[in-house]
């Protein structure tokens, strides 16, 4: 048995780079809380010549061979940080079935294979750990699989795009456009170039599945989550929500009511209290809120992204495996299991949500009751309207916060309402969340 715990890393980019970097700088309080000391040996990746934020440490190999990391005799754990489907997926099987841990920051992947991985590992008797997937550097994973296993979940609930919160955060305090704020993050760095994965909220819905999949024992996937992004949020609607004393956040949602229901996930803009633990996030932070029958609610807030954040993170499952190496124990991948196929999802249409609409209207005789009977006509209710302007024989704005009714109705009833010749500008309309 070797002195040290060997480990290699494919993809040597900003996170591996990060990982190097804390590695190297913490050398000494990692090494002091784990039986054998962890040892970097070797770093892949395809591009040997881009210079990267750090050096490669002295004694480390670098290699464009990602199979002397994947299959080498001299590596026990890998850290795969390649991201995206191809080659990720072959490149994390080859490693588990060499019979090395892996340890990924990769929530693609996980969003779509995860389940046939993590029974690829356990065939192998190996593991995968993925703290890094989520929340960057907040430990819900960790949470999920050791803290809150004596519970029944009831939901999950997060803020886990730190763009798409920044974004939501600046139009909040400027009520300025997203567009315009967009553009700002981009020439700042804080959106990307082509920042559609997160705006659309499809990397939020990559998150939302693996927390869905731990917290209630199923292989949901990316393709089973609803997903709205932000681009729609106008700045009025940031306004109104400020009026109410509210915020309006991607947030992203996975529900049950019962052990036996099926699951609710979705990703969406919603209007929920300012005064509430996710309500006051701001700016690039993410949060997450689980709750759970004995614990009740709990929430985690810290950085969702960024290269120490993130290197956090990948580095604690790698000093968990080298825990479970030397003492043995149940690896924490398979405390929560997830069967392949195993899935019982609520759709979207039959979930029943309460809505904001925000309208504004040409101030006629008819319009308010013309906008009535189409809510009506699809059993809408109305809890309570707020009249946010009002100029006489020029426009009427209204808030109409309505009773929770079907996702499907709901989109009917606006549906019909755009269609109405009484709107001086297209209606809007946020889902409303109670924390
Ligand atoms: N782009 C993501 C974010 C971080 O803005 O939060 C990586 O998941």
């Amino acid at each position: 048995m070797a002195d040290t715990i060997r480990f290699g890393i494919v993809g040597f980019g900003n996170i591996g780079s990060g990982v190097v970097d804390v590695f190297t700088r913490n050398r000494a309080v990692i090494n002091a809380r784990v039986p054998r000391p962890l040892e970097l040996v070797r770093l892949a990746d395809k591009d040997l010549t881009t210079p990267r934020p750090v050096e490669v440490p002295p004694g480390v190999e670098f290699t464009d061979d990602a199979d002397r990391v994947l299959r080498g005799d001299d590596i026990d754990i890998v850290i795969e940080l390649v991201g995206g489907l191809s080659p990720a997926r072959q490149f994390v099987e080859t490693a588990l079935r060499a019979g090395k841990h892996v340890v990924t920051a990769n929530k693609a992947l996980l969003a779509d294979c995860g389940a046939e991985l993590f029974t690829l590992a356990a065939k192998s008797d190996v593991s995968l750990l993925f703290e890094a997937a989520v929340g960057g550097g907040i430990p819900i994973i960790r949470t999920l699989q050791q803290g809150l296993t004596a519970n029944s979940l009831t939901s999950v609930r997060g803020i886990l795009n730190g763009t798409c919160n920044y974004i939501l955060s600046r139009m909040a305090a400027e009520g300025s456009k997203f567009k315009d704020v967009l553009q700002d993050a981009q020439r700042l760095g804080y959106a990307e170039p082509d920042p559609t994965f997160d705006v659309e909220g499809y990397d939020t819905a990559h998150k939302i599945a693996i927390l869905a999949s731990l917290a209630f024992g199923q292989d949901i996937r990316f393709s089973d989550v609803f997903v709205e992004g932000i681009t729609r949020v106008r700045a009025d609607d940031l306004a109104l929500a400020a009026e109410q004393g509210c915020a309006v956040k991607l947030l992203a949602i996975a529900r049950r009511d019962a052990p036996d229901a099926p699951v609710e996930v979705r990703v969406h803009p919603v209007l929920l209290p300012r005064m509430s633990p996710l309500g006051g996030v701001d700016g690039v932070l993410n949060a997450v809120e689980v709750v759970g029958d004995a614990v009740g609610p709990i929430v985690l807030i810290g950085a969702g992204a960024g290269l120490a954040p993130t290197a956090s993170a990948v580095l604690s499952d790698v000093m968990n495996l080298a825990q479970q190496m030397v003492d043995g124990g149940a690896p924490l991948d398979r405390r929560l299991k997830i069967p392949v196929g195993k899935r019982s999802v609520q759709p979207m249409r039959k979930i029943a949500l309460r809505h904001c609409l925000s309208l504004s209207l040409l101030d006629r005789p008819d319009a308010q009751s013309r906008v009535r009977s189409a809510l009506e006509a699809e059993s809408v209710t109305v809890d309570r309207e707020v009249i946010r302007g009002h100029r006489e024989g020029e426009y009427l704005n209204l808030a109409l916060f309505t009773d929770a009714a079907p996702e499907a109705n709901v989109q009917a009833a606006i549906n019909a309402i755009s269609e109405l010749d009484v709107n001086a500008e297209p209606p809007s309309v946020l889902r409303r969340e109670e924390m």
